[in-house]
């Protein structure tokens, strides 16, 4: 990789320790995959901020770069943390937990980062330009960027999009290079797709059957932004895809023809994705909002608990960006849910907090993405199903 005189310096750590130490991971990363220099990114989103997720190993390397230096050159946000920083006693989260929690929240901010702890960024100020280059490290919002906002990133590991954001660069080669975002494989969608959830569950096929590629998806109408969105978070838990076109919707597959290889999607497909996410048995907590609740989706939510309660027994909990969260907009649409004994929780997820800790043993949830890793994180059952069924299976009328 060739460097510019001051990336040298860096590395030689004539700008500081935690800047050398960002440098050479990023050099050495860019040298593994075939980069030929750094390119300036508008911004970063950095993962690893759970502390159920990187533990105590990972909090102190947080804290020895944040004392070492380290300090953000672009806007910089976070992943959900491993817990609600205000309702953490509320979750089950236990002392010690959150003691580390906040230590960790402590050495991004010290690194001036913005402790947004959320995986759509873009909803709260972090939403890059079209054509700007970015170190993002979530996978939904990865997709969502790459594919929805015309931005180009790498699936960045938490420490490279740190590393990223310290130095203003990141390597060039994968999908920051326009001749490796064409479209790899025709997907032809032959099911009508009618709510969130239907979304998501095309997501999860898609990916659960090519595993990897850009595909460019035809047929799907009614693609907004909450159901790209969850589609995004699906095609990137059951395979490994950054970057999706929708013809007709997302700008980037326009020009690049056909004469791919061509995958029908059907209801048998749709089905046999359903099975995989899908457990015997009665859920007993509802989760709503993986990627994170966006105002809308918020609102239809108050629409379908009002005149309703969360039966004895059971539970609703949905997940926000603290952005979000605290937007005057949303006030009366997190009144009606907590009316219906609905929790709502900001700066984490079900899936990287410690949800087992609350007593439940199966969740639903209308997010291929969550019901795939919840057995995992959480040792819980998991099921998938639309939004008014998810409703039916916890509420009662009041
Ligand atoms: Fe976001 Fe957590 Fe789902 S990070 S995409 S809500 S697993």
């Amino acid at each position: 990789m060739i460097l510019t005189k001051e990336e040298e310096d860096t590395l030689a750590g004539e700008n500081g320790r935690a800047s050398s130490k960002a440098m050479q991971l990023l050099v050495a990363l860019g040298e593994v995959m075939g980069a030929d220099r750094l390119i300036p990114i508008e911004s970063a989103q950095v993962s690893g901020v759970s502390y159920g997720n990187i533990g105590d190993a990972g909090m102190e390397l947080l804290e020895d770069w944040s004392q070492e230096g380290a300090r953000v050159k672009v806007k910089t946000t976070l992943n959900p943390a491993g817990m609600d920083l205000d309702k953490w006693r509320e979750m089950g989260v236990d002392e010690d937990y959150h003691r580390n929690q906040l230590r960790i929240i402590k050495a991004f901010e010290s690194m001036g980062a913005d402790i947004t702890c959320t995986c759509t960024p873009y909803l709260v100020g972090n939403r890059p330009q079209h054509g700007a280059h970015i170190a993002w490290s979530e996978s939904s919002a990865i997709g969502y960027a790459n594919s929805v906002l015309g931005a180009l990133t790498n699936r960045e590991g938490g420490p490279s999009a740190l590393a990223a954001a310290i130095v203003g660069k990141t390597p060039r080669y994968g999908l920051h290079l326009e001749e490796n975002r064409r479209p790899t494989m025709d997907i032809d969608v032959k099911v009508r797709l009618t709510t969130t959830f239907d979304f998501s569950l095309l997501g999860y096929t898609i990916g659960r059957i090519i595993g990897s590629g850009i595909p460019i998806i035809t047929g799907i109408e009614h693609a907004d932004s909450d159901r790209l969105k969850i589609m995004s978070a699906a095609l990137a838990a059951s395979g490994g895809i950054a970057m999706f076109h929708v013809k007709g919707v997302t700008t980037g597959g326009r020009r690049h023809g056909t004469g791919r290889e061509r995958l029908c999607i059907d209801q048998r497909e749709m089905e046999i994705s359903r099975g995989k996410v899908s457990s015997e048995g009665e859920p007993d907590l509802a989760c709503i909002g993986c990627p994170h609740c966006s105002p809308g989706e918020l609102r239809d939510l108050a629409r379908i608990v009002k005149g309703k309660k969360v039966g004895s027994g059971k539970g609703l909990w949905v997940w926000t960006s603290r952005g979000v969260y605290n937007l005057p907009s949303v006030k009366g649409y997190l009144g009606q849910i907590e009316k219906a004994g609905g929790k709502i929780f900001a700066d984490t997820c079900m899936v990287v907090c410690p949800l087992e800790k609350a007593g439940f043993a199966h969740m639903v949830t209308n997010s291929c993405k969550a019901a795939h890793y919840v057995p995992s994180t959480a040792k819980m059952k998991s099921s998938v199903t639309e939004l008014f069924s998810i409703a039916d299976r916890v509420l009662e009328d009041r």
